[in-house]
């Protein structure tokens, strides 16, 4: 099989690339990746020399690019590349846009053209806050942020080139990841590697906000699941069942740090920020698959990974990042 795979210099889709080559011999992948500040083709460095693995610098925005990727004649198409941080599209909305939702439509285009299978990978995000129970795949959509109202008018998109043109499209809808090589600007890879340098970590509003928590590798293998037997025009939820508190989070990564609360600076809330993300997944489940990590050991592997990996991280926090953290986080 031949996948062609876009935004894999991040976080899910490098673990889905890793995990694909390691368990698929006979795999050829195609990632086509723009590097904006949250690609880094180092998380991928260690396939340069394979011959399964290539890859293209290029925007999903730019047909060009786009028809160069699909001159490899994959078998099916996974849309990883976003713009993915919640607090930056609160700054920057037109870009989330441009990539979220214009670069999707580029995608759909040339796999119309070809008739080929395509996962879109999309978020829980987009059904909203939900202060009891659960959502599941025909919850309404009621995105909060720009950066869910993208992915869910994305969503919207993928399912009328189903119905329009035929297109032989899938949907999953993933909780909050976790796991090694997430960018830090997200709340766990934040926070450890603040601990880790002696710094605070900063906890917006009262800390009780819950996210839904998953390992990125039961992710990747949820995905692999619903790319090989999903339904065509199928939506799939894919969540682990560990909502936890920021507050309870940031306990846990304290523990595993060493340190005490004092390391907890409160600080004002993100607007707009959604109280309670909460999905079942049973459809995915139906498909075979269960994660298979334990939370707590997952969170710990985690920390470890980051503390064992100083020179992933240390380039990123002392670059442009530094900038970004002190225009939003000031001297935390
Ligand atoms: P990330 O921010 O770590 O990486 C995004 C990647 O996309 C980067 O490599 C970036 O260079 C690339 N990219 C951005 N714009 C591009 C463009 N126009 N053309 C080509 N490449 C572009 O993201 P992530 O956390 O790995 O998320 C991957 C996908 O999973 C996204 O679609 C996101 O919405 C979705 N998702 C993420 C989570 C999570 O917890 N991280 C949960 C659910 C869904
Ligand atoms: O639910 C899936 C989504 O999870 C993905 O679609 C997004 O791409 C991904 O970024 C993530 O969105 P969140 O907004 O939930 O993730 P983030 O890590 O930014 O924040 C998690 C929680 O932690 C949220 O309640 C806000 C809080 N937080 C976050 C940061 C960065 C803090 O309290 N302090 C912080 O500094």
């Amino acid at each position: 099989m031949r996948l062609l795979v876009t935004g894999c210099c991040g976080f899910i889709g490098s673990n889905f690339v890793r995990m694909m080559l390691d368990k698929h011999p006979g795999i050829a992948i195609t990632n086509l990746d723009k590097l904006t500040y949250a690609g880094n083709p180092a998380n991928l460095s260690d396939f340069d020399d394979d011959p399964r693995y290539e890859f293209i610098h290029g925007d999903i925005c730019d047909e060009a690019a786009v028809e160069e990727a699909f001159a490899r004649t994959p078998d099916a198409v996974i849309n990883f590349a976003a713009e993915t941080h919640v607090d930056r599209s609160i700054d920057t909305p037109a870009t989330f846009l441009d990539t979220d939702v214009k670069g999707t439509c580029t995608l759909l285009e040339a796999v119309r053209a070809r008739g080929i299978r395509y996962l879109q990978i999309s978020t829980d995000e987009v059904y909203g806050s939900i202060e009891e129970g659960s959502f599941d795949e025909e919850s309404r959509l009621a995105p909060a942020s720009p950066y869910s109202a993208s992915k869910a008018a994305a969503d919207l998109l993928v399912l009328a080139y189903v119905t329009t043109y035929g297109v032989e499209a899938l949907i999953s809808r993933s909780s909050n990841n976790f796991g090694p090589r997430q960018y830090p600007e997200k709340l766990m890879p934040l926070f450890i590697t603040n601990l880790l340098t002696g710094g605070k970590v900063p906890v917006y509003g009262d800390g009780l906000n819950v996210r839904d928590w998953i390992y990125v590798e039961d992710n990747c293998e949820a995905l692999e699941a619903i790319l090989m037997r999903g339904e065509p025009g199928g939506i799939y939820n894919v969540g682990a069942g560990n909502e936890r508190t920021n507050m309870e989070i940031t306990r846990l990564l304290l523990r595993a740090a060493g340190r005490g609360e004092d390391a907890i600076e409160f600080v004002k809330d993100r607007p707009g920020h959604d109280r309670r993300y909460s999905i079942e997944s049973r459809k995915v489940r139906d498909l075979g698959w269960e994660p298979r990590h334990d939370f707590e050991a997952a969170l710990e592997r985690t920390f470890s990974w980051y503390a064992d990996n100083r020179d992933w991280w240390e380039p990123i926090k002392s670059g442009e990042f530094k900038e970004y953290y002190l225009a939003r986080y000031g001297d935390v």
